[in-house]
């Protein structure tokens, strides 16, 4: 290979870790990003196929996630029991491996390449850990050209590897992480609903009405998720207010209803405490201004329009209309009909008429039965 030959192919894989790097850097979804760094690593090391593979939760597989090359759709999805083939080898040992003739290693399982009827001959595979936590492994499969992988690919392939593996754990850790935040909001609210048999679910129905909202508003997922937990925790005051006051039948002196209104801002107090703040920004929010109204008569500070932060705008009305169509101690509940016209009859005036229009086609499409409805979107919180 002439000198020139060897610079141009020096920086072509400089560009690729570069690209690798940026890209796993990047909030992207990550099966796509390893969708693009393996076809990044055939062209650059000149493989005829790529998988890679990951263990599963229990560590007992390892699953083929993103597979290119002539039986691609034959080894996506192949589950790798613990302990078979050169992957788990590999992954194990936490040494990469090249071998030039497969068909002369002791390891080699034939088993995927009768199921794809692809002819492997030659391998590159590399490990992906991080901090010991056995992640996957990285396999190329033959080298065009009819040539065996060099000590320069096993190279290349292992920086990638090192980035893949580092973002995955991350990845993995942060899904953890948010899962746990979820759960723990979770339990809040149902505790929070459980001291009043009246609102029983009531967050949680709040959280559902206004994600619905938020997704026929064209909100983004990141928001979408926000507004999801911020609904969850929007009463979470009540906390602060006492049992006999939240359930009293009758109606409610001027001060009993100041009180009450304190939930607000209560509710914000407690939040602004969690770290970091940043989690719980829109939530602190949410809990301080879903009783504010579109005409300044709403609590606690009586902000009107736009000056109420869109959170708050829809969780008011989704709030709104859980409350109307509930069977309370002071109100035998209105039909779903009679609380979608209610809301009709103060759009624009206490609601933001958006909101209450993305509200009233929700219901619409569900024929006013809520626990039929289906979201536009595929995901779930
Ligand atoms: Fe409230």
């Amino acid at each position: 290979m002439s000198d020139i030959i060897q610079l141009e192919r020096r920086i072509q894989e400089l560009m690729t870790l570069w690209d690798a790097a940026k890209e796993l850097n990047s909030h992207l979804e990550l099966d796509k990003v390893f969708d693009h760094i393996l076809q990044q690593m055939m062209h650059v090391i000149g493989a005829e196929a790529g998988t890679l593979w990951i263990a599963d939760a229990g560590g007992q597989h390892l699953q083929a996630v993103s597979a290119f090359g002539p039986a691609a759709s034959e080894i996506l999805d192949v589950k790798m029991p613990k302990g078979q083939g050169i992957v788990w080898k590999v992954l194990e040992s936490g040494q990469a491996e090249r071998i030039g003739d497969v068909s002369m290693h002791a390891d080699w399982n034939e088993r995927i390449d009768r199921k794809s009827g692809f002819s492997t001959s030659s391998l590159l595979t590399v490990p992906l850990i991080v901090k010991n936590n056995q992640l996957g492994s990285l396999q190329l499969l033959n080298k065009r050209g009819g040539e065996w992988f060099t000590e320069q690919d096993l190279r290349l392939a292992e920086a990638l590897a090192h980035q893949s593996a580092l973002a995955l754990h991350n990845s993995q850790m942060y899904d953890e992480l948010n899962r746990m935040l979820m759960s723990m909001i979770r339990t809040l609210a149902t505790v929070l609903d459980a001291r009043d048999p009246y609102t029983s679910g009531h967050s949680g129905r709040v959280a559902n009405y206004s994600l619905w909202i938020a997704q026929k508003m064209g909100l983004s997922l990141n928001e979408c998720e926000e507004i999801y937990k911020a609904a969850l925790l929007h009463d979470i005051g009540k906390i602060g207010i006492r049992d006999d006051l939240l359930q009293k039948p009758g109606r409610l002196t001027q001060e009993e209803f100041q009180t009450i209104q304190q939930h607000t801002v209560i509710g914000a107090g407690i939040l602004a405490n969690m770290e970091p703040l940043h989690i719980m920004e829109h939530a602190v929010a949410t809990a301080r201004s879903h009783h504010e109204r579109m005409d300044g008569s709403g609590y606690p500070e009586g902000l009107t329009g736009e000056a109420i932060p869109l959170f708050a705008r829809i969780v008011g009305v989704a709030d709104t209309f859980d409350a109307m169509t509930t069977v309370r101690p002071y109100s035998k509940g209105f039909t779903p009909q009679q609380g979608a016209a209610e809301l009709v009859r103060c759009r624009g005036e206490l609601f933001e008429a958006e909101v209450v229009d993305a509200m009233i086609s929700i219901l619409e499409e569900c024929d006013y039965d809520l626990s039929t409805y289906k979201t536009e979107r595929s995901y779930q919180i």
